[in-house]
């Protein structure tokens, strides 16, 4: 993976996610702590806010002995519309690798499109840390916490993704990353939203195709006391408390939240212990109810904490130092 661009999660195989997940494990528990990153500089260019993935990403390069330089919206030139096609350019010369988000509320795909714009001007590897389409590096960190939780039976378990809001409306990063990631790597997973607030169907036809070749198994379905009962794991999108585009869709999501919100009655019709995760942010009352954020079968602060680790392992195998292969057996 040395020197690739992620810009969404078909740009890992399916033995590239399992070695990336193996050599995070082992630096979270110290047994990897090689300096990838010695004499290298990361750029992080986030042109909407973040907490978890632009923390994680400036520890995750301190840590592997490497240096990064954050810079918002109004920093660069691209404030005065230089291009991203020269931007790209100039900032290949000073960075070993760039970390971006950009997602644009009003136009879905244009974030992405940018993004790839980036890449394709970039000698130096891009990385997406979420644009309209797509979160890989949120989507790692939830692997790997499933992966904690359930071993090497993981394909066995069936997660319910959940949400009510529609690609057009709002950035469905996350689902769209999740649903090629099950379908990859051969996962039973459902996705279940109220009808009319389906994902984008490029990556539904996309996980499909996928699906045929890994035995993945891809329900969706539109009532969430279906989709719940009995499943392993139950993970929530945040749909509600994020920025809202105007008051009728304020009102349109008003409408759902009280039947689409997860409840304690709801996780108990999960499989007993079955776990409840959210990448966060998410409020209390909204998506989910405090008791379920808070109770014990939340896994919420063990995904943030995975976000460093799986970067950390990322970061090795896109950028990893000389005469170090990251990923290889038994590093
Ligand atoms: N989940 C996530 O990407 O969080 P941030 O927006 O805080 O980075």
């Amino acid at each position: 993976m040395l020197g690739r661009h992620i810009l969404g999660m078909t740009d890992f195989s399916a033995d590239e996610l399992h070695t990336l997940l193996d050599l995070a494990a082992r630096m979270k528990r110290g047994e990897d702590t090689h300096p990838y990153l010695t004499g290298t500089d990361l750029g992080l260019l986030f042109h909407v806010p973040s907490t978890r993935t632009r923390v994680s990403f400036q520890v995750a390069a301190a840590q592997l002995g490497g240096r990064s330089y954050t810079y918002g919206p109004q920093e660069l030139r691209l404030a005065n519309n230089e291009t991203i096609e020269d931007t790209a350019g100039v900032l290949s010369r000073y960075l070993s690798a760039l970390v971006v988000r950009w997602y644009d509320m009003a136009d879905y795909g244009a974030g992405h499109r940018r993004l790839h714009t980036m890449a394709e001007h970039s000698s130096i590897p891009v990385i997406n840390a979420l644009d309209d389409e797509e979160h890989p590096c949120q989507v790692l960190a939830d692997l790997l916490t499933l992966r904690e939780r359930f071993g090497d039976g993981l394909p066995q378990r069936r997660i319910v993704y959940t949400w009510a809001y529609s690609s057009r409306q709002k950035t469905p990063g996350v689902l769209h990353s999740s649903l090629l990631a099950g379908a990859l790597l051969g996962h039973h997973v459902t996705f279940a939203h109220p009808p009319g607030f389906d994902l984008d169907e490029r990556y539904v036809k996309e996980a499909h195709a996928l699906a045929a070749s890994s035995g993945a198994r891809l329900d969706f379905c539109d009532d969430i006391e279906e989709a719940v009962r009995g499943a392993d794991a139950v993970y929530v999108q945040s749909w509600k408390s994020l920025q809202l585009t105007g008051q009728h869709e304020w009102q349109a999501r008003t409408r759902l939240a009280d039947r689409w919100r997860v409840t304690e009655p709801l996780m108990a019709l999960a499989a007993p212990g079955a776990p409840f995760l959210d990448c966060m942010p998410s409020n209390r009352g909204e998506e989910m109810d405090a008791e379920v954020k808070d109770g014990p079968r939340s896994l919420i602060f063990d995904q943030a904490e995975n976000r460093l680790h799986a970067q950390k392992a990322l970061l090795a195998m896109v950028l990893g130092s000389s005469g170090h292969t990251a990923g290889a057996s038994g590093v």
